[in-house]
């Protein structure tokens, strides 16, 4: 028998695996072996051969283990801030009123058109610091406050020098088709001949987008529309996701599903035959209760269909200025089970094994052998607790690609 050799092993550890569609998978009393940057072995403590060797060895306290989070929808470079709108909201004031007023979108475009790529990195950085304490190790960004090329290009290059700069990694998402620009008013067909001529294809040849994204609805863009930015990026080898049924059933889901899109995203307004054509193409749910919360909407996506026909489902911030400014995805994983009535198990899937496929990412969001060792140890009780506390920072240390990146204990 060959001597198992790691590079990190870690004991006295509890694990949610989130390895299996069954709740937490979880393993009592286990060891996590590290060779390199992946998960060599892990299993109960008490199995793991006694011959194995180790360079470094973390007593984890009988603190539980969870995957790296992941943050799989967000727009967290932006410039500039909404907080009057939200005391406008406050006074009555719909989303839609102040979107059609020239506010919303609108106005933190004017912002980050004129922010530098230094001070996009300056205000985008405290807010991803704060995503990455609380055990997020995978997050997404999207473009989507330019629509102009140099602006959505400039955004793009502020998320890949975060992650240059930051500890996490970062995938990224065109959404150049989330508003209609100043210049293009009254012109949506010409502002997307742009998007499809001009954008998609730099965006493209620039590797600087890992997928593209539309804003499908009454105040953005139409079904009709959306097919045709979508049509283009499978042109150019770009996977789509959909801001789908947010405001009211544009048949976003099957849209989404007929593109084979990675998600479809929001769903308030999904029903249930979008719901199966999700199913059909392995189509993720994303839900975003921050938006739901800050909205005050009252129609809750259909989570019961997206579970009786097993599609999965992920949760996440849509951390935004406008209708989620949210830095805390484990607070996310509160407001599913409290507003959503997910469980907590199906919330912690949904920000770690459902949250990496509607990245398309295989190799990450469940701890199990051959996968990347980035995981996150919680001063937690029981896994439960994640979604039931609300505040507080209970993540004692985050590990990623087997670095041991930050450690309370
Ligand atoms: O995901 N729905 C559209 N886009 C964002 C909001 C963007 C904004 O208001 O700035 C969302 O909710
Ligand atoms: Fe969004």
């Amino acid at each position: 028998m060959t001597t198992a050799r790691f590079d990190l092993l870690l004991d006295d550890v509890h694990a949610a695996t989130m390895s299996d569609a069954s709740g937490y998978a979880a393993i009592r009393d286990a060891a996590i072996g590290i060779r390199g940057d992946r998960i060599a072995w892990i299993g109960p403590a008490s199995e793991l051969p006694r011959t194995a060797l180790t360079t470094r060895r973390v007593d984890c306290g009988g603190r539980w283990a969870t995957p790296g989070l992941i943050d799989c929808h967000t727009h967290l470079v932006y410039a500039g801030n909404r907080a009057e709108e939200f005391e406008q909201r406050l006074q009555g004031a719909s989303y839609a009123d102040i979107a059609r007023a020239g506010g919303g979108i609108q106005s933190t475009l004017r912002a980050t058109r004129t922010a530098t790529q230094d001070a996009l990195v300056a205000q985008s950085k405290p807010r991803l610091a704060a995503l990455i304490s609380e055990g997020v190790t995978t997050i997404e960004i999207k473009s989507g406050y330019g629509q102009d090329t140099a602006t959505e290009l400039k955004q793009l290059k502020v998320a890949r020098r975060l992650a240059a700069e930051c500890e996490v990694d970062i995938r990224t998402t065109l959404l150049a088709a989330h508003a209609l620009p100043p210049e293009f008013a009254e012109r949506s067909d010409a502002y997307l001949d742009y998007v499809c001529r001009e954008m998609i294809p730099s965006i493209a040849a620039g590797r600087v987008a890992d997928a593209v994204d539309v804003f499908c609805e009454t105040i953005a863009f139409s079904p009709a529309q959306t097919r045709r930015v979508f049509a283009c990026a499978r042109e150019h080898g770009l996977p789509v996701k959909l801001h789908a049924d947010q405001l009211s059933d544009q048949h976003g889901a099957e849209l989404a599903a007929e593109f084979q899109a990675l998600s479809a995203d929001h769903l308030e307004h999904t029903s249930e035959r979008g719901v199966k054509a999700m199913a059909h193409a392995g189509t993720i749910a994303v839900l975003l209760p921050g938006g739901f919360y800050t909205l005050r909407e009252s129609r809750l996506p259909p989570i019961e269909a997206l579970r009786a026909h097993g599609v999965p489902i992920a949760i996440a911030s849509d951390c935004n200025p406008g209708t989620s400014p949210v830095l805390s995805l484990v607070m996310m994983l509160n407001m599913a089970c409290t507003l959503f009535r997910l469980t907590p198990e199906e919330a912690l899937a949904g920000v770690t094994r459902h949250a990496a496929r509607a990245l398309g990412l295989a190799d990450r969001g469940t701890l199990s052998i051959g996968q990347r060792a980035d995981i996150a140890l919680w001063d937690i009780d029981s896994p439960v607790e994640l979604a039931y506390r609300v505040g507080g920072n209970s993540c004692a240390a985050v590990i990623r690609l087997g670095a041991v990146q930050r450690m309370s204990f």
